[in-house]
């Protein structure tokens, strides 16, 4: 049975004491959660190491660095390695964000590489993708879709694909306070499962998490989250208030 996840992308937010004040907070209200639910927070790399420790006590939410550099070590100023995330208690990374895609120019070809090194480590990758305003209003939104996944994902080995959770963020609704509605959702959730039916078989496409990203709050969770090929939700402003970021983990 597919997992189902909710992972806060904290982007460029919080200082350390504000990472370890959210992440207590998360670990305090947090309930029981089924063996099934992934919770997830992904600070910025400098406030891993804290965030992690802070975890150690609390198995139930998991810490996933927001990017991650294609090569195993050398000469790149700034950068982060897979060996270095492994070594300090991370093995999930989220790949292909919009947002690293528009200012830090990330395309199909360099994706692909991250992709690739994360898997070669056996780290989970989280891998974002979605379509932008006017792909949508050109009605060209399946075709972007179709395009950003077979191009960095569908040459991937059957088994790879235990590894790669998918995150459809349109890029209209995140941080704009529009959101895809649920069955917007619920539309391109299906066909994206029916792209990996097509490329592998049913049992791949059953089995991969796809998660739905942009403008998901405690008022929208549970209706988005009702859709039966929507597997949970990546969420950003929201998981800065450990108010929201549970009660959208309770919609779940
Ligand atoms: P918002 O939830 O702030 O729209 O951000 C979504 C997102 O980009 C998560 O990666």
């Amino acid at each position: 049975m597919r997992k189902k996840i909710v992972a806060g992308n904290w982007k460029m937010n919080l200082n350390k004491e504000q990472s370890l004040q959210l992440v207590n907070d998360i670990s305090a209200g947090l309930g029981n959660i089924d063996e099934n639910t992934r919770v997830i927070v992904s600070p910025p790399f400098i406030n891993i190491p804290y965030v992690v420790d802070a975890e150690k006590r609390n198995t139930k939410v998991e810490v996933a660095a927001q990017n991650m550099h294609f090569k195993e070590s050398g000469a790149y100023t700034g950068e982060v390695s897979a060996d270095m995330l492994l070594s300090a208690g991370i093995d999930t990374v989220i790949l292909g964000h919009s947002e690293r895609r528009e200012y830090f120019n990330e395309d199909a070809n360099l994706l692909t590489q991250k992709v690739e090194q994360a898997l070669e480590h056996k780290m989970d990758v989280i891998f974002c993708f979605g379509e932008k305003l006017e792909d949508r209003q050109a009605d060209n939104h399946f075709n972007v879709v179709e395009y950003q996944l077979k191009d960095a994902l569908f040459h991937l080995k059957e088994s790879d694909w235990q590894r790669i959770v998918l995150a459809y963020e349109p890029v209209w609704a995140i941080g704009t306070g529009e959101t895809a509605s649920a069955d917007q959702a619920q539309e391109m959730h299906a066909f994206i499962r029916n792209l990996i039916t097509d490329q592998y078989d049913e049992d791949v496409a059953e089995e991969v998490s796809i998660l739905y990203g942009g403008s998901v709050k405690p008022a929208n969770a549970q209706e988005i989250f009702s859709k039966p090929d929507v597997d949970g939700g990546l969420i950003g402003g929201a998981s800065l208030k450990s108010q929201d970021f549970l009660a959208i983990i309770n919609a779940i």
